[in-house]
C-alpha cells in the first residue's frame, strides 16, 4: 500500500466515524421529540411557546374525527349498551366507593369522596345501572346496607347498587397503603419517591384481589358479565375473574402512568402484576405513551406475542387489547347547575378570604399528594415575585389540598413541608391582612371547588407526573364565561388534549412564574379563543365517550368471541331460538330461584 492510499483509507474511515456519530446524535434527538416525557422548552420560557404537537392525541389516527358534530350523552351511552351489549350486567369494582356514609356527633353523614375516578365513573354508572364494588371505608358505611351488604345509590334518587367489601385494618395496611401506594403509586410515577415492596403487603394485595373477585363471582348473575376494573389497586383481579368467570368480558383501566420497562423491573412481582392485568379482554390506559410502555413490559417480561400493529397481546392463549382511552368528566358538569354567576362566586371568594377585589386569583386543587408539584407551584410564585416584585399584594393563591393517605411518611412529610413553606412565605410576602398563599388542607365540597374553578383568573395543575388529572377538564368545563387561564403541566396526561392551556414544565419554577404572569395579564379575548377551543375539547370527549368507547370495543370483542352465534344463518335462527338469545344476550345464566322456575329443578345451570 502507497502512503497516498494509506492516507485516504485513513480519512475515509475518520469520514464514516463521522457521518455514524452524526446519524447516531440526530437518531437520539428525534427519540426524545418523540418522549412527551422529555418534551422541553427553551430555557426559562413557558412550554407553550415552543413548538408541539398540532392535534390533541385522540384526533390523530382519525379517530373522534365525528367528534365535533357529536357530543356524548348518558342516553347515547345507554344506547350503545342497549344495542351493542344486550342484556349484558355492568359490574364496576374499584377500591374507592363513590358514596361514604360517615357518623358525625351520632348522625350519619355522606361525603364524596376527594377523587377523579369518581368523578369520572360516577355519572356513568347513574346511566348505565349495574354494581358498583367497593371498600366500604366509611364509620357507618355498615349501618345503611342491606343484609347483603348493598344500598341503592344516589341516595334520594337510587341508580345502581353499590355493594360494599369489608377490609380488617391488616388488610387496609397491607393491600391499600402499602402495597398500592409505597409500592405500586411511586413505581408509576415520575416524582422521585421511592417504591418500598415488603412481602407482607404483597401476600395482603392478593388476598384483597381475591376477596373482590369472590363478591364479583356472587354479584354476577350471568356467566358473561361486563366488568369494569379500575385502577392499579387491583393489578391481580382480571386473572382472578378470567379463572372463575371465563366467559367474562373484562375491561381494565390503569388510571396512573405506566412506567417504562426498566423502571417497571424494579417490582419484585413484576411477572405476576403482567400476568393478572392479562386476564383482562382490554387493558386501558390514558395515552398512548403508557400503553407504549405497557407493552414494552410485557415483552420483556413475560413470553407472549406482541402485535403492536393492532395493540394486541397474546399470551396464554388468549388477546387482550392494549388501547388508550382518555378519560374525561360529565357535560356539562352536574355541580354547575346550582351555582350562582361567575361574578358572584368571585364576590363570595373575595369577601371570604378578606381580598381585595382587583386581586389577580391564582388556584389549584388537588389531593395532598406529592406527585401534584403543590410546592413547585408555590416555588414558581416565588419566581414571579422575585422576578416581578410590582405583583406582590397583587396576587393570591389559593390552594384546595383533601388530606389524602396521611398515615403514610411521603405524605406526612409533604403536609409538613407545605405547612411551614406557606407560613414562611407568608411571612416573607404578605403584609397586614394580605397573605398570599391561602391553604385549605381540608376536604372541601364539589360545589364549594366549582366556585373556587369559577372564581379564579387562573387555575394551575402543576403535577409532576399524572395519568391524566381531570381538575384540568373541571376547571375548563367550570367557565361557561370563557374566560380564565389554564397552567398545565406537559407531565399530566390532559396536555396531550388540552393544547390550549399555558404548557408548563413544573420542574422549572422560573418558566412557570412567568406562566402565571402570563395567565394574569393575558387580554380577554385570548383568553376567550383558548377557552372555547379547550370547552369543544373536554365536551365533545367526555366521560360518555370515555365509557361509550371502551364498552362498543368491549362488544366488538365479545361478538367476536361467539361466531357461532352470530354465523348461523336466518333459518337455524328461527330453528333453535332460546339457545341463540342465550348466546347473543351473554350466556345469562339465571339463579336460584330464577333457574328453578325456568328449569323446574333447584339451583341447575344452564351451561
Ligand atoms: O389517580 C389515581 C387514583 O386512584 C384516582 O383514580 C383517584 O382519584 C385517586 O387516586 C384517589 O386516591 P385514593 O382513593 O387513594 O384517595
Amino acid at each position: 500500500m502507497t502512503i497516498e492510499t494509506a492516507f485516504l483509507a485513513v480519512m475515509g474511515l475518520a469520514a464514516a466515524a463521522l457521518c455514524i456519530s452524526l446519524a447516531a446524535i440526530w437518531t437520539s434527538f428525534a427519540a426524545m421529540r418523540n418522549l412527551p416525557a422529555l418534551r422541553a422548552g427553551p430555557p426559562n420560557r413557558p412550554l407553550d411557546e415552543a413548538p408541539h404537537q398540532l392535534l390533541p392525541e385522540f384526533e390523530q389516527n382519525n379517530r373522534g374525527a365525528d367528534a365535533p358534530l357529536v357530543t356524548w350523552s348518558p342516553e347515547m351511552m345507554r344506547q350503545v349498551i342497549d344495542r351493542e351489549l344486550p342484556g349484558a350486567e355492568i359490574i364496576l369494582v374499584s377500591n374507592r366507593e363513590p358514596y361514604i356514609h360517615n357518623l358525625n356527633d351520632g348522625k350519619v353523614e355522606l361525603c364524596i369522596p376527594a377523587s377523579g375516578l369518581v368523578s369520572a365513573l360516577e355519572p356513568v354508572m347513574r346511566a348505565c345501572s349495574g354494581t358498583w364494588i367497593a371498600h366500604g371505608g366509611g364509620s357507618a358505611d355498615h349501618l345503611v346496607v342491606d343484609e347483603h351488604d348493598r344500598v341503592q345509590v344516589p341516595p334520594g334518587r337510587p341508580a345502581y347498587t353499590l355493594s360494599r367489601i369489608w377490609l380488617s385494618e391488616e388488610e387496609q395496611e397491607g393491600y391499600y397503603f402499602g402495597f398500592a401506594n409505597e409500592g405500586l403509586w411511586p413505581l408509576c410515577h415520575i416524582a422521585f419517591t421511592r417504591p418500598i415492596f415488603r412481602e407482607s403487603d404483597w401476600e395482603a394485595y392478593k388476598a384483597v384481589n381475591q376477596k373482590f373477585a369472590d363478591r364479583i363471582v356472587k354479584e354476577a348473575t350471568s356467566s358473561a358479565p361486563v366488568v369494569l376494573v379500575q385502577d392499579y389497586h387491583f393489578a391481580l383481579l382480571p386473572r382472578m375473574i378470567r379463572n372463575a368467570l371465563p366467559d367474562a368480558t373484562i375491561i381494565t383501566f390503569w388510571h396512573i402512568p405506566w412506567p417504562n420497562s426498566e423502571v417497571f423491573g424494579i417490582c419484585p412481582w413484576r411477572e405476576q402484576i403482567l400476568d393478572g392485568l392479562l386476564g383482562s379482554s382490554i387493558v386501558g390506559f390514558h395515552i398512548q405513551f403508557h400503553c407504549n410502555n405497557f407493552t414494552d413490559s410485557v415483552d420483556r417480561f413475560l413470553e407472549s406475542r406482541i402485535d403492536r400493529e393492532h395493540s394486541a397481546i397474546c399470551y396464554g392463549g388468549q388477546s387482550t387489547l392494549v388501547h388508550p382511552y382518555p378519560i374525561s368528566i360529565e357535560w356539562p358538569p352536574t355541580t354547575l347547575e346550582d351555582l350562582p354567576s361567575v361574578e358572584e362566586c368571585r364576590e363570595k371568594l373575595i369577601s371570604r378570604f378578606g381580598l381585595s377585589p382587583e386581586t389577580k386569583l391564582l388556584v389549584g386543587v388537588e389531593r395532598m399528594d406529592y406527585t401534584k408539584g403543590i410546592i413547585d407551584r408555590f416555588h414558581a410564585l416565588e419566581q414571579l415575585f422575585l422576578r416581578h416584585p410590582e405583583w406582590v399584594g397583587k396576587v393570591a393563591f389559593l390552594q384546595i389540598a383533601a388530606p389524602s393517605r396521611g398515615v403514610l411518611t411521603a405524605y406526612k412529610h409533604l403536609h409538613e413541608e407545605c405547612l411551614a413553606f406557606v407560613e414562611a412565605f407568608n411571612e416573607r410576602f404578605g403584609n397586614g391582612t394580605y397573605r398570599p398563599i391561602l391553604f385549605l388542607d381540608e376536604h372541601n365540597n364539589q360545589p364549594d371547588v366549582y366556585t373556587a374553578y369559577r372564581a379564579a383568573d387562573a387555575c394551575v395543575v402543576s403535577s409532576l407526573h399524572d395519568g391524566m388529572n381531570l381538575v384540568a377538564k373541571e376547571f375548563v368545563a367550570s367557565r361557561d364565561d370563557e374566560q380564565g387561564v389554564l397552567i398545565l403541566s406537559t407531565f399530566a396526561g390532559a396536555s396531550q388534549e388540552l393544547l390550549d392551556a399555558l404548557i408548563v414544565n413544573p420542574f422549572d419554577p422560573t418558566a412557570m412564574g412567568e406562566a402565571m404572569l402570563r395567565a394574569i395579564t393575558m387580554p380577554q379575548e385570548e383568553q376567550r379563543e383558548r377557552m372555547t377551543r379547550l370547552r369543544d375539547v373536554v365536551r365533545t370527549n367526555n366521560v360518555y365517550r370515555w365509557a361509550g368507547t371502551m364498552l362498543q370495543d368491549a362488544a366488538r370483542l365479545r361478538k367476536r368471541r361467539a361466531p357461532e352465534a352470530e354465523n348461523v344463518a336466518p333459518e337455524l335462527k328461527s330453528f333453535a331460538p332460546p339457545l341463540l338469545k342465550r348466546l347473543l344476550s351473554g350466556n345469562r345464566r339465571p339463579r336460584g330461584r330464577e333457574a328453578a322456575r325456568r328449569t323446574g329443578s333447584n339451583h341447575r345451570s344452564w351451561l
